[in-house]
Formats: structure tokens, sequence, C-alpha cells
């Protein structure tokens, strides 16, 4: 069976399928069976970024669409043949973000660190903490990590909400992911950055690959 890895939060442009792209295709480069699912079925854009691979003839990665009404029997279906399903979440006000945690084993939250970005974490959170209480009650297990999206340290409000997330009671892998020109180029072009030249983006990837893997195993 599967990994399941949600990238989640319930806010709209925070890099959800920039993580969720680059994860699977550093997961594919060290040998593991990846899957991607796009739950965004209006803008599909995982999905594009996937026939934009398999344009360039990149190593394969499988891509799947799933509407909400069939979320959690497709992930579950996917996970028997993949060492790894992950899931790109959609700009929720939909049910996506809490269907996609209750079948995840972890799920993992980009934030870029603006103050708009903190308020949609704590509700976020909250409703996290419901979804992992729920499970428990019937003896699974969810885990969550935060990952900084379009990081800055010399940006004040960048370390403002960096110092405001460390106060909650939440995991924020030490892996943080700048603000480069190699993460929109390699969604343009249907790559991964560990497929680029910026030795410094696929860098902060592969950590983050191993931080998850740790956390996983
Ligand atoms: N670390 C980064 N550095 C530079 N640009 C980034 C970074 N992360 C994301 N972006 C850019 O920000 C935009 C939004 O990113 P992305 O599409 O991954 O967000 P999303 O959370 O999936 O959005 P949506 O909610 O619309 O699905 C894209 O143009 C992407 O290329
Ligand atoms: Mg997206």
């Amino acid at each position: 069976m599967a990994s399941i890895i949600a990238v989640a939060n319930l806010k709209g442009g925070v890099g959800k399928s920039t993580i969720a792209q680059n994860l699977g295709v550093s997961l594919r480069n060290s040998g593991h069976k990846v899957c991607l699912v796009d739950t965004d079925i209006e803008q599909k854009s995982t999905m594009e970024w996937g026939e934009r691979r398999i344009n360039r003839e990149l190593p394969n990665i499988h891509m799947n669409l799933a509407s909400e009404d069939r979320l959690a029997r497709e992930i579950s279906e996917l996970a028997k043949s993949h060492d790894f399903v992950i899931v790109d979440g959609s700009p929720a006000l939909s049910e996506v973000a809490t269907k996609i945690m209750m079948v995840a084993d972890l799920v993992v939250v980009p934030v870029m660190p603006s103050g708009n970005d903190y308020g949609a974490l704590e509700k976020f959170l909250a409703r996290y903490d419901d979804v992992k209480a729920m499970l428990e009650s019937r003896g699974m297990a969810l885990d969550l990590g935060v990952v900084l999206n379009g990081y800055n340290d010399r940006i004040i409000v960048n370390r403002a909400v960096y110092e405001a997330i460390k106060k909650l009671d939440v995991r924020i892998f030490s892996t943080e992911i700048g603000h480069r020109a190699a993460y929109q180029e390699a969604n343009l072009v249907g790559m991964g950055v560990v497929e680029l030249s910026d030795p410094k983006a696929a860098n902060e990837i592969e950590k983050l690959t191993a931080e998850i893997l740790a956390l996983i195993k």
C-alpha cells in the first residue's frame, strides 16, 4: 500500500501544486512508483503539467484527475498500485480538503508567509484537528507538517509570520522553499526543479523530500 500525502491548504495560490509536482518528481527520481492526483477539476493545473511532461518524454509519473464525489475511492484504489500517492488539493470552499485529509497519512501544508496566509492556516489547522480526532477515534493516525513557501528571511513580514507560526502547536519542516524563478519555470515546462539547473531549488526539494520520508517511515 502506498503512503498518501495530501498537499493542502484552504488558501489558493500558496504553492500546493508546485510542492505536489516537485515532490512527485523527486520521489520518482529516487525510484519510487508515484501517482499524482489533481483534485482541481476546474483548473486541472497539475494534469496539464503532467501533459507537458508526456510531450517532453520525461520519466513517467502516473497522473489522475479525481472529482470530489469519488475522491476517497479513487485515492484508495491508486494506493494499491503505487508507493506514493500525492494529492494536490484544490483551492477550497469545498469539502476537498477534508476528504483528502481523511484518506491521507501525512498532510503537507504550504504557507506563503504573509499575514493573510497565517489566518488561513489557523482555520485549516482547526479542521485538521477535527479530522485527526475522528480518525484517532477509529484507531487511525494522521500527521501534518507546514512548509514555508516563497520564503525570504530578509522580508520583515515573512519573518514575523514565521515567528507567529512557530508559536502554534504545529510541525514546521526545517526546509524553507525560497521564492525562485526555477519553481515557475519548472511548472511551465512540466518538470520538477530537480530536473532543472538551479541547484538551490533542487537542494530545497531534495531536503524536503528527505524530511517527509523520515516522517512516513
Ligand atoms: N517557491 C516559489 N517561488 C516562485 N514562485 C512560486 C513558488 N511557489 C509557487 N510559485 C508560483 O505561484 C503561483 C501559485 O502557485 P501554485 O499554483 O503552486 O499554488 P496553488 O496553491 O496550487 O494554487 P491554487 O490554489 O490556484 O491551486 C504559480 O504561478 C507558481 O509558479
Ligand atoms: Mg493548485
